[in-house]
């Protein structure tokens, strides 16, 4: 009787996500998923018509994933990483027509040539950049605007109070930032930020050659 209520519970979203965090706090970087009011702000970033692929980082249980299909974007289009494997299940079972793959943003190159990806025209992330180490946010976001190759938009959310990539690592990756919305309905509130390449490119740290250009 007790493991079935357990069980049941474990099905809500919010403890799924709430025990997901007991486990691995720094990974998955807050205690329950985004609100539906910070999901379709983070959707309306995108451009539902243009051609090319949408990549989604930490999709977790599929809040934003929802919003993004909501939107318009085409389900084919659309390519979802997640570093945790129970949430991949989860995923594949919710959004059998999204691709889904298992992988860490931090090697992006290679779960999106698993996922057969074409020209990358977006990332939507969620990633909890605030959390993780310098070293590992300047890992995330040199792969990402790598895989955007000097084109095309990051959209971001934060809890915090300013950007969520610091302005010299911003300039350091050639992009620059703009908080597109706060959404105040939201637990806690957030806001949005849209990332574009910044015309003059990355200036590469003293001493580092330069970084190849990929398409994705
Ligand atoms: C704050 S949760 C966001 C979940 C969901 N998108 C939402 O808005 O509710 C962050 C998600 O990013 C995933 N994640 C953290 N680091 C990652 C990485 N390096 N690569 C891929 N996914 C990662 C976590 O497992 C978690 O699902």
């Amino acid at each position: 009787m007790i493991l079935e209520i357990f069980r049941r519970l474990r099905r809500c979203d919010a403890l799924r996500f709430f025990f997901h965090w007991l486990r691995k706090p720094g990974q998955v970087g807050a205690v329950a998923p985004s609100g539906a009011a910070l999901a379709t702000a983070l959707a309306a970033e995108i451009d539902a018509e243009a051609p090319g692929t949408v990549v989604e980082l930490g999709p977790g249980t599929g809040r934003v994933t929802r919003a993004l299909l909501d939107a318009g974007i085409d389900p084919q289009e659309l390519i979802a990483i997640e570093r945790d494997a129970a949430f991949c299940r989860l995923l594949r079972e919710r959004f059998p027509a999204v691709r889904i793959v298992s992988g860490d943003a931090r090697k992006l190159e290679t779960p999106l040539r698993r996922a057969g990806s074409g020209e990358v025209r977006a990332v939507v992330s969620s990633l909890p950049l605030l959390s993780m180490t310098s070293e590992h946010r300047r890992a995330v976001l040199s792969e990402i605007t790598a895989v955007l190759n000097g084109e095309g938009v990051l959209v971001q959310y934060t809890y915090g109070m300013t950007a969520p990539v610091p302005p010299d690592l911003a300039a350091e990756l050639g992009v620059v930032g703009e908080r597109a919305n706060w959404v105040l309905a939201n637990l806690p509130p957030a806001s949005v930020w849209r990332y574009r390449p910044n015309g003059a490119g990355p200036q590469l740290p003293q001493g580092e050659g330069p970084r190849m250009s990929r398409a994705a």
